[in-house]
């Protein structure tokens, strides 16, 4: 029993890591011990971030609905770790839009980068992870993957999918001791959702929230190394909200 949450010898993927909540979630897991392969379309900013975390990361430039490319990912955490235990589906669109002029193309895309990505994710690295003797998938889903949110048509039917596909995938890898997971982050400072906040600490107090503040992606990595860790060991096919509160009236 160790009294931190530890990583050590762990290899991770992480999708979407360029910024927001993935670039906190690959900070927070290699100062646990873990070495990480970061995914994302946003070149600059994760190959900075590869760079900021040293010899215990590598930057792939990955869209998430590329298959192909998955396997280049996990091939590269093979080739230059060795191994591969973790995954983390962490990459997204948001888009918002009343359900009746919500387009068709939208609705595909959403469908599309955060869920079937996920899944193409999945596939990719099972595998490696049962070679490796188990391992743990942590989806980033939302609130909005619990609950119906007004002009969430097409992001809550991708959340709410990414929760469903968490738990059948969770039945189905058990016995190679894969644990698959949700998280349901309520509202992250991020870039994601900038524009919502507004400018300035007025915009991150937040009311509604019954902890009077939004979250910070640190708070979500938190969560998430957790989930990763050897500490939820017995924890599978289940879902987190990390959201201050928000869903629980
Ligand atoms: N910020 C919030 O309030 C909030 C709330 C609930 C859930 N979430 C979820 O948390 C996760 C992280 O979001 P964030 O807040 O850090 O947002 P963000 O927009 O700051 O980061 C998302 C990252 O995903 C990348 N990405 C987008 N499409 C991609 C694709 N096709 N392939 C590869 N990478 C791609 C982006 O380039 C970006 O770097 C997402 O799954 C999001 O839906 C966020």
């Amino acid at each position: 029993m160790s009294d931190a949450v530890r990583l050590d010898g762990k290899v991770a993927v992480i999708t979407g890591a360029g910024r927001g909540q993935g670039a906190a979630e690959a900070r927070l897991f290699a100062a646990s011990g873990a070495r990480v392969v970061l995914g994302d379309v946003r070149e600059e900013e994760g190959r900075a971030l590869a760079a900021e975390l040293g010899d215990a990361a590598r930057f792939v430039r990955h869209d998430v609905t590329d298959a192909d490319g998955w396997r280049a990912v996990v091939g590269t955490a093979v080739d230059a770790f060795g191994r591969l235990d973790i995954l983390v589906n962490n990459a997204a669109l948001w888009r918002t839009a009343p359900v009746e002029e919500e387009t068709e193309e939208n609705f595909a895309r959403l469908l599309r980068v955060n869920l079937i990505g996920p899944f193409l994710g999945i596939q990719a690295a099972v595998p490696e992870l049962r070679r490796a003797g188990g391992g743990s998938i942590v989806n980033i889903s939302s609130t909005a993957g619990l609950r119906g949110i007004p002009g969430h048509s097409a992001y809550g039917a991708s959340k709410f999918g990414l929760r469903g596909l968490t738990k059948s995938a969770a039945l189905d890898l058990a016995a190679d001791r894969i644990r698959v997971n949700s998280v349901h982050p309520g509202m992250i400072d991020t870039p994601m959702i900038a524009e919502v906040l507004g400018a300035g600490p007025a915009g991150r107090q937040a009311p509604r929230v019954p902890l009077r503040r939004v979250g910070q992606p640190e708070e979500v990595a938190e969560l998430v190394r957790f989930l990763a860790s050897d500490a939820s060991a017995y924890i599978t096919g289940a879902e987190f909200a990390v959201d201050g509160g928000l869903t629980t009236g």
